[in-house]
């Protein structure tokens, strides 16, 4: 394999710059040609494509959001579009893709490969943490700790005016970011797309802790669960209880930018340079992942049909804490 095309596709992620800083150069360092492409599937279709060198990558490490942009790309999911796509790959001699996004965009390569023969290794780049296979998704790291910073300021005016305040973190079906924030952020409740949540034992938690002098509290929920958004859950705990002065805040894409932290720069470098050697060792339809500190290839196969369960101890955890 001689010339790579890397790209960004689905939401953007802090540290998604760390990873193509990573490809370009891990695929430099041995000896390929490495070609940008911009705007995720959408620029594949339309042969948006750039070389790539040292310089091109460099002072990004730091940066937040994607240097290649991002999409989301309806016409990809066709076959006539995965045909578009790979006419201009093929146009333009590429020979191996590195995706890094979500689920979808794994999807997408899977599908390519699978049409079209071309090997692929895809990088997990999310903030929701919702993709099996490995520990850690790039940029959920980032995104939670924004979330937690959030958190801590909204604590400030909460308890100066003896409020209860319902934020809500983004997560799409994932409760990960809402889990670890709420640990992290010292939440009453916290409200999640796995678990089932009773307004009536909710609001009996909150009336326990205004009898015990607790005179603000947080409850993080995260968007996506079946028990409504955040705004629907304040309002309904409102109309069972008028004790509480009730505000609502919700934190949206303020948690998809910003600093990568180490934590997300170090992963995304680590994966970076995974992608590239997996493709030189001939391994493809696989999304490479983080276990306890190791890098692991995962076949599509065998994990894309099955979900990515919350870790049962961090429930416990918060359970325990928020009495
Ligand atoms: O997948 C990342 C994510 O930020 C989710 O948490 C959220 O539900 C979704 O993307 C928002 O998508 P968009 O930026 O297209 O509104």
């Amino acid at each position: 394999m001689n010339r790579i095309g890397v790209f960004t596709s689905g939401g953007d992620a802090p540290g998604m710059n760390a990873a193509i800083r990573a490809v370009v150069r891990a695929g430099i360092f041995y000896n390929k040609e490495i070609v940008g492409i911009y705007r995720g599937y959408e620029g594949m279709i339309e042969g948006d494509f750039e070389e790539m060198d040292v310089r091109s990558v460099a002072n990004i490490l730091q940066r937040g959001g994607t240097m290649l942009k991002s999409a989301r790309s309806k016409e990809f999911r066709t076959p006539e579009g995965r045909k578009k796509a790979f006419e201009q790959l093929k146009k333009h001699n590429i020979d191996g893709l590195i995706g890094i996004g979500g689920d979808g965009s794994f999807t997408g390569m899977h599908h390519l490969f699978l049409e079209h023969g071309l090997p692929y290794i895809c990088i997990p780049g999310t903030i929701d943490n919702d993709i099996p296979g490995t520990d850690y998704t790039i940029g959920y790291d980032t995104a939670t700790n924004t979330a937690v910073e959030a958190i801590d300021k909204i604590r400030d005016t909460a308890l100066s005016h003896n409020r209860l305040f319902f934020i809500e973190v983004m997560g799409r079906d994932s409760g990960y970011i809402a889990i670890s924030s709420g640990i992290a952020g010292g939440a009453v409740s916290i409200i999640i797309p796995e678990e089932e949540t009773s307004i009536d034992e909710l609001v009996e938690k909150l009336n326990r802790g205004g009898k015990k002098k607790k005179t603000s509290s947080l409850v993080i929920v995260a968007e996506g669960g079946k028990s409504g958004s955040a705004m629907e859950i304040a309002q309904k705990v409102k109309e069972k209880s008028s004790y509480f002065d009730t505000k609502v805040t919700i934190l949206g894409h303020l948690q998809r930018g910003g600093t990568p932290t180490y934590f997300d720069r170090v992963l995304a470098s680590k994966m970076g340079v995974a992608a590239i050697e997996g493709l030189d060792q001939g391994k493809t339809d696989v999304m490479v992942g983080i276990r306890h500190h190791d890098i692991i290839f995962n076949k599509f196969d065998d994990i894309m049909n099955q979900p990515k369960d919350i870790h049962k101890d961090d429930l416990r955890i918060a359970k325990i804490l928020s009495i």
